[in-house]
């Protein structure tokens, strides 16, 4: 790593929106099985590689990830493709601010960061607003159908915790308390189905998805992919950890006749870059 001013800062905020310095501990994840089922140690492995769910950082993608969020955002500085930045599907905000830390520390001041969340809940929707049947065909996932209310206590537990510093306000409130909150900062607030469509986006250079399921992904990809520039980058952080994500991509990809060279990230996330 460079030791120039931009790569420390960018390094530290990492660290921090990770929390690497404090290492709290996690929600146990989708393949944790800790004796406590609402609480597993710090694993150094597993927040490098965002496969926990901490119990405090403001991000769950983990270091691997959020570097290659770094890199897309160079890249497109580098190359002066056009737009702004979104992440659909913020949940505490870790990766949106990360993203507008980049910007500020190359002194971007004609690109905003946008945010579209329910600000609801972990809990990523209910069947009222938008999503079908598609939205959980993965083992482990179809335990979501029915709304939290119909949840094992065990999983309404985690969502309790999982809940923690996702509200409208909270994530506003990280965002100023890492000095980032600001009018190049703006929030979509409320169901993917209900705010992307018309949102007053321009153009955008970097297409971050993270809503894990069908419904989330496909709305994300038919409101905001033809507004990605050619040359942009889009990313899908669930694709290899739900079917129904693999799913919603290839069928949008499909209806829309396109072909793009798809590149993992690690196991779970990959990315591709719009063709001219
Ligand atoms: C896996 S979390 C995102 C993790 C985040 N990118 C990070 O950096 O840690 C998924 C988020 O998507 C949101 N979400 C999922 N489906 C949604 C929908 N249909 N409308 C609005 N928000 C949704 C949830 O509220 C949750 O905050």
């Amino acid at each position: 790593m460079a030791d120039d001013a931009v790569s420390l800062y960018l390094d530290l905020l990492k660290r921090c929106v990770c929390n690497l310095i404090y290492q709290d501990p996690a929600v146990p994840y989708l393949d944790d099985e800790s004796a406590d089922p609402l609480r597993a140690e710090f694993s150094l492995e597993r927040r490098l590689a965002g496969k926990d769910w901490p119990r405090y950082a403001h991000t769950m993608i983990g270091v691997k990830r959020l570097d290659n969020v770094r890199d897309l955002i160079e890249d497109v500085l580098r190359n002066e493709v056009p737009g702004d930045m979104i992440e659909t599907g913020v949940w505490r905000g870790g990766s949106t601010i990360f993203m507008r830390g980049v910007l500020k520390a190359y002194g971007v001041s004609d690109r905003s960061v946008w945010l579209a969340d329910s600000f609801e809940a972990y809990y990523p929707a209910v069947n009222d607003h938008g999503v079908t049947a598609k939205s959980y065909t993965s083992p482990g996932a179809d335990i979501l159908e029915g709304g939290p209310s119909a949840l094992p206590q065990v999983f309404q537990d985690k969502f309790v915790l999982l809940k923690e510093g996702t509200s409208y306000d909270e994530v506003r409130e990280s965002f100023r308390r890492y000095g980032l909150l600001d009018d190049q900062v703006k929030f979509l607030r409320g169901w993917f189905s209900e705010t992307l469509p018309a949102a007053p986006i321009e153009q955008l250079a970097l297409l971050r998805m993270d809503g894990d399921f069908y419904d989330a992904t496909h709305v994300s990809l038919t409101s905001l992919y033809p507004k990605l520039s050619p040359g942009g980058w889009a990313i899908v952080d669930d694709y290899g950890t739900f079917s129904e994500c693999r799913q919603a991509v290839h069928d949008y990809l499909d209806e829309m006749s396109l072909q793009v060279d798809i590149v993992p990230i690690d196991d779970e996330a990959v990315y591709w870059q719009k063709q001219g």
